[in-house]
């Protein structure tokens, strides 16, 4: 897994989370063998990315709508269909909604979500929330993506996060850009989003454990 650019580094996203990368490269190998856990999974990730976009939406309500954020807005919708359309082509059935049934760790991937965004929006005030949320969820985001993508390349499953993972490289850029080079609240927020992943991942591996093969 190769990351470059300036936010990787200034985070310490990737030393923070080093740890983390063989048991989740692990968890999602299992996964894949596990069409209907696989499908629960991505249709989490759809939720995600889904309030992700509703997120944006929300917070731009009486702002000045630019370009650049409808287009942001409308790239993690298209996220959420994606991770719904092929959690349906896994299930081999339709997914509607995001329910208990067919959302993997519903309740703790919106706790995870909700938490994160109000333990940032707390520390950069309301009016800054937007490109900070933002940034560190696409820290997270391409961080779990491309070893995601590398563990679905060694698959035959035929799904590439290719594209996404170039969208999401790119709104973390931006982001960036806009947040300016504050190393000391980027390792802040860097370090609450970790722990709230870490307490996501905790459920997720309890939810789905595959048994060691005979
Ligand atoms: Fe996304
Ligand atoms: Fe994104």
């Amino acid at each position: 897994m190769k990351h470059s650019g300036e936010p990787w580094t200034m985070s310490g996203m990737k030393d923070l989370n080093a740890p983390h990368e063989a048991p989740v490269r692990d968890f999602l190998q299992n996964l894949t063998t596990a069409p209907r856990e696989h499908a629960r999974f991505m249709n989490m990730l759809s939720m995600l990315e889904h309030m992700g976009s509703r997120k944006i939406m929300l917070s731009q309500m009486d702002k000045v709508l630019t370009e650049d954020i409808l287009k942001h807005l409308a790239e993690e919708a298209r996220h959420a269909y994606f991770f719904k359309r092929q959690a349906e082509r896994v299930a081999g059935h339709a997914l509607d909604g995001y329910n208990e049934e067919n959302t993997m760790s519903r309740v703790p991937a919106l706790m995870y979500f909700g938490r994160m965004d109000a333990g940032i929006a707390k520390i950069v005030g309301p009016d800054n929330a937007y490109p900070w949320v933002s940034l560190i969820i696409e820290l997270r985001a391409c961080w779990l993506y491309a070893i995601y993508q590398e563990v679905l390349e060694g698959s035959n499953l035929h799904i590439s996060l290719k594209s996404l993972l170039a969208e999401e490289d790119m709104h973390l850029a931006e982001m960036f850009e806009m947040c300016g080079a504050d190393e000391q609240r980027i390792q802040t927020l860097c370090r609450l989003e970790t722990g709230l992943f870490e307490k996501l991942w905790t459920n997720l591996c309890a939810t789905f454990s595959l048994p060691q093969a005979a």
